[in-house]
């Protein structure tokens, strides 16, 4: 099978993207990290990119009037350097229905919560207030709605008591780095794809390891 090539969009540290550069740098991973694009020149995931000897390529917001011209010229840099498929990690601009129907099944993200739960920004302190005894991160293919896309993995992180906003994003973000890559090495090598809205796993979704939990 061809590696995919992989573009990662970020907006900050890009740790997910260190794990996603590290896990394809093994030869036999299926895909190729061969852009890191950020809308923020400063975000410090441009320099780890480059460190790693990838593009690293800023494409700031700000500089267009538009989210249709910010998007369009996103879009251009993606397809002149021939990506097949693109993972957000930590890219903070909404996309709209025009861009992520462009890249329908071929865009997913990374979440820090148990989806569909705590949507949106601030989820492990929303995760602490509920009271809930297990939380986590997802990945899931990108659909306009946002956070609501089909589920391609989870991995539970339990809350332990007297945890603080800092110490239970340090755990989940600990599983963000393992789940990331994983589920890319599904998607890249067709175990797991999107069919009818859905996640189709090859041999079901247990045996591909889209679930991690503690044993
Ligand atoms: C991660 O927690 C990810 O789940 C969320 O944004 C954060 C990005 O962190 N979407 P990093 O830039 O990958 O370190």
């Amino acid at each position: 099978m061809n590696r995919r090539r992989i573009a990662v969009l970020i907006s900050g540290r890009g740790s997910n993207m260190v794990s996603l550069i590290e896990a394809a740098q093994k030869t036999e991973f299926p895909g190729e990290i061969a852009l890191v694009l950020s809308n923020r020149p400063d975000a410090g995931g441009l320099e780890r990119a480059k460190a790693s000897g990838i593009e690293a390529l800023a494409i700031d917001h700000k500089a267009y009037s538009t989210r249709e011209s910010f998007e369009q010229a996103i879009d251009e840099a993606l397809r002149s350097r021939d990506i097949d498929f693109v993972c957000l990690a930590g890219f903070m601009r909404v996309l709209t229905s025009w861009f992520v129907e462009r890249w329908e099944g071929r865009m997913i993200n990374i979440h820090p919560s148990l989806l569909p739960l705590f949507r949106g920004t601030h989820t492990h302190k929303r995760a602490l207030e509920e009271g809930v005894l297990v939380h986590g991160c997802t990945v899931h293919f990108v659909v306009p709605e946002l956070d609501a896309g089909p589920i391609v993995a989870q991995a539970v992180v339990p809350v332990i008591p007297g945890d603080t906003e800092d110490s239970l994003a340090k755990r989940v973000l600990a599983q963000e780095h393992l789940l990331y890559p994983q589920a890319l090495r599904m998607i890249c090598d067709g175990r797991a794809s999107l069919d009818r809205g859905r996640v189709l796993f090859t041999k079901g979704w247990n045996a591909e390891g889209a679930l991690r939990s503690p044993s």
